[in-house]
């Protein structure tokens, strides 16, 4: 099944928490579970948060016990309000949102069931519409992937981070699907495990080669030769080029600048922030320090000791040979190429 999908009033999706050891799709019932969907992280990784709060949107119109549209937007507001806090970082969760919520404020709209049925459409087609932008970046961006590169990547952009296919599988697999042979390095990525549960788990099972790194392996690969090419995914870009993705992200650009190694973002234009001047004005999440203290149930530091477990950095765009988007790549100087792929600048 997809990541996240409607099914008859209700929203489901795959429990990422369990995977590898177990394939548990779990279902919700109302926004409130939805919302701790994605902060709990049974789903992540940012178009799928933001696919998943769109169908929360059009759970909660659902759901609305409203008698008039007036009563039902407002209960939409207080939805909207409890989704804007679960993640700060993936703009996707802000894009599905607004998006949603300008439908639902639709003038047009006049009747408590046509706001219903018209949130349920828009979610569907925010989640169709991720499914066909993740084909494109991977037909777009596979042409960056020679015959027998060695990718490296980090934490997991594949189908489980995406409605489905991926952004960076997405290249991978549009890679494998023209006939292209490739390995792919696996970051472990902690403190979560991404990369060792998700990528590893996506890549086995559609028998892409691919190898597990401890995350600080990956220099020694870079520096010796074993690495082509790094790609990873974004949660959010300002609108000079800075990427903020996964913590650990960062390192991986400076190291393969070093090296002589190109170094792509795979990111849909949905997460790209043109309201934001630089990376620097990307909110940072921080989550609970037991994500670092504890794994799976077991303590692997001293009770008490000061944890920073913070979840996602910023790449400064000089160290990006590009960043790959559905409407084309932009090169270096990123932030100009952006401003015309966005249609914000000269065209
Ligand atoms: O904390 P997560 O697992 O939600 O972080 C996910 C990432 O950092 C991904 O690389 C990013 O969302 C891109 S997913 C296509």
């Amino acid at each position: 099944m997809r990541t996240v999908e409607w099914d008859a009033g209700t929203v489901k999706m795959i429990d990422q928490r369990l995977l590898p050891t177990e394939y548990k799709v779990v279902t919700f019932r109302d926004v409130e579970g939805v919302a701790t969907s994605i902060r709990e992280m049974v789903v992540r990784g940012a178009p799928a948060i933001g696919a998943t709060a769109a169908f929360g949107l059009a759970l909660a119109a659902h759901t609305s016990a409203a008698a008039d549209v007036h009563a039902l937007r407002r209960d939409l507001e207080a939805a909207a309000a409890q989704l804007r806090v679960t993640r700060p970082t993936a703009v996707n969760l802000f894009w599905a949102i607004d998006r949603m919520l300008d439908r639902a404020f639709n003038d047009d709209l006049d009747t408590v069931e046509a706001i219903r049925h018209t949130l349920q459409v828009e979610a569907q087609e925010i989640a169709d519409e991720d499914v066909r932008v993740n084909r494109r970046m991977g037909d777009i961006g596979q042409e960056v992937i020679r015959d027998g590169d060695h990718i490296l990547t980090h934490c997991n952009a594949g189908a489980l981070a995406t409605v489905d296919y991926g952004t960076v599988l997405g290249v991978v697999r549009a890679a494998v699907e023209h006939g292209k042979s490739v390995h792919v390095w696996v970051d472990e990525t902690r403190p979560r495990l991404q990369g060792a549960r998700l990528t590893a788990w996506e890549l086995m099972r559609d028998h892409i080669p691919c190898t597990l790194i401890a995350d600080n392996a990956a220099g020694h690969l870079m520096r010796t030769g074993k690495v082509d090419i790094v790609l990873y995914g974004a949660d959010r870009v300002a609108a000079n080029g800075d990427v903020a993705n996964k913590v650990g992200s960062y390192k991986l650009a400076v190291v393969a600048r070093e090296n002589g190694i190109p170094c792509f973002c795979v990111s849909p234009t949905s997460t790209i922030d043109m309201s934001l001047a630089h990376g620097d004005d990307i909110p940072i999440e921080e989550r609970d320090p037991e994500e670092v203290t504890v794994i799976r149930g077991q303590r692997i530091a001293p009770e008490g000791v000061p944890v920073a477990n913070i979840a996602f950095d910023v790449t400064p765009h000089r160290y990006l040979s590009g960043i790959i988007t559905e409407r084309g790549i932009a090169s270096p100087p990123v932030g100009l190429s952006l401003r015309r792929i966005m249609g914000a600048g000269p065209a």
